[in-house]
C-alpha cells in the first residue's frame, strides 16, 4: 500500500466524480494496462476496487466514483470529503480484465461501466484493430466520459435509453463470432443478458466481464465441507453459512483478500483436489472450468472435501 495525494477532482458527470491521484514527492506510479483497477482505502479502513480510466504511462492514477447513496459509505466519503491536497492510501495496480489478443473486440458499457472499457477502446482505436463499443445509459447527464467516448468516432456508440430505447442484446452483439471477444462491464442484469445470448449461440466462452456489484449470494447455500490445507497440514470444516476464507484465517493462515465479495481476485488460491463451486467474477468461464484455483472470499465445494495449496 502506498499513499497517493489526491491532484484534482472533476465531476464528470451527475453524480460521478473522477480522482485523479499523484505521488506527493512525484515519484513514478506503477504501470498498468486497461482494465487495471486500484484498491483505495476508505475512511473506516476497509477497501473498494476501481478501475483506471486515465490513460496508461500518464502522470497519474486515475478512477471515476459513482456515488451511491444506498452504498457501505465507501463512495459517499469519496464524494463528500476527499478533497485536493488530501492523502489516500491506494493498492495496486491489479488486473483481472485485460485485453486479449481477438481478430474483433466488442465492448459493452453500462453506465460507470464504461471506466475500465474507455482505455481499452482507446487503446484499440491507437492500435488500428477491429473494435466497436456501445455505452448504455438513461441520458447524457448521468454518462461519465461522453466527450472521450464521442472523440472516438463512429465505432463508438453511445445508447441514451430515455430517449432512443434499450438496445436489444441482439443488436449488441449483432456480427459476434467465435472470433470476437465481448467485454461487458455495468449491472449484473446487463451482464447476464449478453451472457445468456452468448450462451444460446454456443459462443459464452467469448465473455470477458466486470461486475461493479458483489455477486448475489442469496442463491442456494450448500452444506459444509472439508478444506484440507496442504503445506499447512490443516484439515478444517467450512459450515453452510460461513466462507471458506474465514475458516482459513481464524485458524491462523494468512490469506491476501480485500472485498470478500468475489470481485478483486485477492484471494485467489491454487487448488489441488476437489471440485469449486465458483461464486466469484473474477474467474472468466474457461478458469472457472479448469478447476485449479478459487476465491476463497465465495467459492465453496461442489463435493464435500477440496485441497487447497496453503
Ligand atoms: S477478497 Fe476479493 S475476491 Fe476474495
Amino acid at each position: 500500500m502506498r499513499e497517493l495525494m489526491v491532484r484534482g477532482l472533476t465531476l464528470e458527470s451527475e453524480g460521478v466524480l473522477a480522482v485523479d491521484l499523484v505521488d506527493p514527492a512525484g515519484a513514478g506510479l506503477p504501470d498498468w494496462a486497461p482494465g487495471a483497477h486500484v484498491d483505495l482505502v476508505v475512511s473506516d479502513g476497509s477497501v473498494r476496487q476501481y478501475s483506471l480510466c486515465g490513460t496508461p504511462g500518464g502522470q497519474s492514477l486515475t478512477i471515476a466514483v459513482r456515488h451511491e447513496t444506498a452504498g457501505r459509505g465507501g463512495s459517499d466519503w469519496v464524494h463528500r470529503t476527499v478533497r485536493p491536497g488530501d492523502r489516500v492510501g491506494v493498492r495496486g495496480v491489479k488486473n483481472h480484465f485485460a485485453l486479449e489478443d481477438a481478430p474483433e473486440v466488442v465492448l459493452i458499457a453500462g453506465g460507470v461501466g464504461i471506466t475500465p472499457l474507455l482505455p481499452m477502446a482507446e487503446e484499440l482505436a491507437r492500435s488500428g484493430r477491429t473494435w466497436r463499443l456501445a455505452y448504455v445509459g438513461r441520458g447524457a447527464a448521468g454518462m461519465p466520459f461522453l466527450g472521450r467516448v464521442r472523440a472516438l468516432g463512429p465505432a463508438a456508440v453511445v445508447h441514451e435509453t430515455a430517449v432512443s430505447g434499450r438496445p436489444s442484446t441482439e443488436d449488441l452483439l449483432a456480427g459476434v463470432t467465435s472470433q470476437t471477444l465481448v467485454y461487458v462491464c455495468g449491472p449484473a442484469s446487463l451482464i447476464e443478458a449478453v451472457e445468456k445470448a452468448l450462451d444460446a449461440d454456443g459462443l459464452g466462452d467469448r465473455l470477458r466481464a466486470e461486475y461493479f456489484e458483489a455477486p448475489d449470494l442469496e442463491v442456494a447455500e450448500p452444506g459444509s465441507f472439508t478444506l484440507k490445507l496442504e503445506r499447512s497440514g490443516l484439515e478444517l470444516a467450512v459450515p453452510a453459512g460461513r466462507s471458506a476464507l474465514e475458516v482459513v484465517t481464524e485458524a491462523g493462515v494468512e490469506v491476501l483478500s480485500d472485498c470478500e465479495e468475489g470481485i478483486c481476485g485477492s484471494c485467489d488460491t491454487r487448488v489441488l483436489a476437489g471440485e469449486v463451486d465458483h461464486r466469484d467474477h473474477v474467474l472468466t468461464r474457461t478458469e472457472k472450468a479448469a478447476n485449479n484455483c478459487m476465491m476463497l472470499c465465495v467459492s465453496r465445494a461442489l463435493g464435500p472435501r477440496l485441497v487447497i495449496d496453503l
